[in-house]
């Protein structure tokens, strides 16, 4: 093993003890079937931030209207993963893939660049019954996965991730791998690669008493330009 995959190892080992003490396991809003560590007032995030030079936004310490919205949909739609192999792309909390895997999903990695999301999401998976394999990985950098369906929960709140995320999902398509996308209608989200599947209205990070329509999409390959008629 490397020095790396030592220390991401003994980061998570100290994320999973923090989370486990520290974030209460709270029910989600708008998926009942579904219990996460959230963070609260006592939780004392800081603590993390003042520790580890390397700590990011606490993403996986909260709800996301995409994740939501698109958690909503598999365990609304079984169909659309059941028996398939999932990717939770950017899984965060892991609230998406879990939700895939309830929905009977026959696989479920749920891949992200922060050891504080891979931490949350195994103990999330786990105090839901569910297996997830989490990964920390930045996937966008490779090809396509071996998969059957690449879930993407909330990832077009920055553009240069979702330059990023784009590029890598539309060799996925080519390679016949299905893409369904959660999203609260950011800045940034494609919208002209994009298909509505279902829209419903879910809280967004930093709310739970107020909801705002989120849509799941299919991410559609680019239509090539119409040749001008001779
Ligand atoms: C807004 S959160 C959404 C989390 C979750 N999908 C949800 O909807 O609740 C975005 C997540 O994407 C992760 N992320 C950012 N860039 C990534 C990349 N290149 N590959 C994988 N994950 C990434 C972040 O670490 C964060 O956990």
């Amino acid at each position: 093993m490397t020095n790396k995959q030592d220390h991401n190892h003994a980061k998570i080992a100290a994320a999973r003890d923090f989370i486990s003490a520290n974030l209460p396991i709270v029910p989600v809003p708008s998926i009942p079937e579904i219990r996460l560590h959230k963070a609260g007032p006592q939780s004392g995030l800081w603590r993390l931030a003042e520790q580890d030079q390397e700590f990011g936004s606490p993403y996986w310490a909260h709800h996301w209207g995409g994740g939501l919205v698109l958690a909503r949909y598999l365990l609304d739609r079984p169909d659309a993963v059941a028996g398939r192999r999932v990717l939770d792309l950017g899984a965060g909390s892991g609230i998406v893939g879990i939700a895939a895997a309830k929905a009977g999903a026959a696989e479920v990695i749920a891949a992200d660049v922060d050891p504080y999301a891979i931490a949350a999401t195994g103990l999330n998976a786990a105090i839901n019954g569910m297996t997830v394999l989490p990964v920390l990985t930045d996937l966008t950098t490779g090809e396509p996965p071996a998969t059957d369906i690449i879930c993407v929960g909330d990832l077009f709140y920055e553009a240069a991730l979702a330059e990023r995320v784009t590029s890598f999902l539309d060799p996925c398509l080519a390679r016949g791998i299905k893409v369904l996308i959660g999203d609260p209608w950011r800045a940034y989200l494609p919208q002209s690669r994009l298909r509505l599947l279902a829209e419903y209205a879910v809280p967004d990070f930093g709310t739970t008493t107020s909801s705002r329509p989120s849509g799941v999409f299919a991410f559609e390959t680019q239509n090539a330009p119409a040749k001008p008629r001779r």
